[in-house]
């Protein structure tokens, strides 16, 4: 009997714990970064796995959550920033989800694979070929969209993202790109650059870029802007006034001692929908889709020999309506891609809220798709 009462007294103790950590999950502050002594912090992570029983571990775990959602009651020294002393920053939010993990595991084992993966975390950077996304804390980086549809309600307007430019592509787009497809560092060519945005993002995310315009007042007009932008990383950001089809890129990259770009973005005129000047070698003067597609075609091959090997091309269009006729520019201009041994990798379909085309005129819009 009076076993029974402590069985119980025990089981009730237990319970009030759990509820405690339900409490904790919904109370702690989980924003921002938490600054952690990274030798304390790998010590303890190392104490806790050399603990043998389960529910030990996981109140270690436990009053390391505690410390890390409210520093102040740190005993552990984790947040004991010694200035000479090596620091770690975590996504608060993240480790907490990581933590919670190893509590609500049902086996030792488990929790110390979960403890060796943050430890490894901590410890470690492990990128791909691509870029610098570190693997070992992929949970970090929900900014970068993996989905094949992006939904996306506003654009991008801070610093010089002016978003003047009639036919512009939001800069959402290229930071993606770049954030998934480049290492800091790495070059970047955009062979229709018009206002720039591609070359803004650069300079925010440290890559080199050169971007190629056609019309001569939009290059102008895109050094201005370019310029604007804080260039805090001191990359090479450059503009050049030519035909993407004929521009010497072998002669460009020479100037700064490089032989290829580590990623291709391409946002061509889409066909006639927009006059961009009267220019004859204005992809949007062509006479017909076909003479489109082989202009586009003409700029692919200028390019491409200078895209290093096992790297991205990323190309953004829309289609076309007209006459009562859909006319797919996405997949013919990625078939002619494709008719020059790349691998497709991926297709997204981005669905904006705001266009300019649609601007103050989503019902007339509507209106207009259901006549
Ligand atoms: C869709 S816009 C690109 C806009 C750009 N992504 C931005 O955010 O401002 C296409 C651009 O290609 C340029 N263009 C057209 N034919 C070209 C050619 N043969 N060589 C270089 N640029 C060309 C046009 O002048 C236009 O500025």
């Amino acid at each position: 009997m009076v076993e029974w009462v402590k069985e119980k007294t025990m089981k009730t103790n237990r319970r009030a714990e759990l509820n405690f950590f339900e409490d904790l999950k919904v109370t702690a502050p989980t924003f921002g970064a938490a600054i952690l002594n990274k030798e304390r912090f790998v010590e303890i992570l190392k104490e806790c796995s050399a603990i043998t029983e389960l529910a030990l571990l996981k109140n270690k775990v436990f009053t390391l959550r505690g410390i890390i959602a409210f520093p102040r009651g740190d005993r552990e020294g984790v947040l004991n920033i010694d200035s000479n002393g090596d620091t770690v920053s975590l996504r608060k939010d993240v480790l907490i989800s990581e933590l919670n993990q190893i509590l609500e595991v049902q086996t030792i084992g488990r929790a110390k694979y979960y403890l060796k993966r943050l430890e490894d975390g901590v410890q470690r950077i492990k990128t791909n070929k691509v870029s610098d996304i570190n693997l070992l804390r992929w949970k970090e980086y929900d900014d970068i969209i993996t989905d094949s549809l992006w939904v996306l309600d506003k654009r991008d307007t801070s610093g010089a993202h002016l978003g003047w430019y009639w036919g512009n592509f939001i800069p959402q787009i290229p930071h993606q790109m770049m954030l998934r497809y480049t290492k800091k560092g790495d070059w970047v060519l955009d062979p229709f650059v018009g206002s720039g945005t591609t070359l803004i993002e650069c300079r925010r995310l440290g890559r080199n870029g050169i971007g190629i315009e056609l019309n001569a007042d939009i290059v102008g007009k895109a050094k201005e802007l370019v310029e604007k932008e804080l260039n805090k990383y001191d990359v090479t950001t450059e503009v050049i006034a030519d035909d993407s089809r004929a521009a010497n890129i072998k002669g460009i990259l020479d100037k700064y001692g490089m032989k290829q770009v580590q990623l291709l973005i391409m946002h061509p005129p889409y066909y006639d929908i927009i006059d961009f000047s009267k220019d004859r070698r204005d992809l949007s003067q062509a006479e017909s889709v076909d003479e489109f597609l082989e202009m586009f075609g003409e700029v692919v091959d200028n390019v491409t020999p200078f895209l290093e090997k096992g790297r991205y091309f990323a190309l953004v269009i829309g289609d076309k309506y007209s006459k009562g006729e859909w006319i797919p520019l996405g997949f013919y201009c990625m078939n002619e891609v494709l008719k020059r041994e790349y691998l497709l990798k991926s297709i997204i379909v981005k669905n904006f809220e705001e266009t300019r085309a649609k601007r103050n005129q989503k019902e007339l819009w509507r209106l207009m798709c259901l006549n």
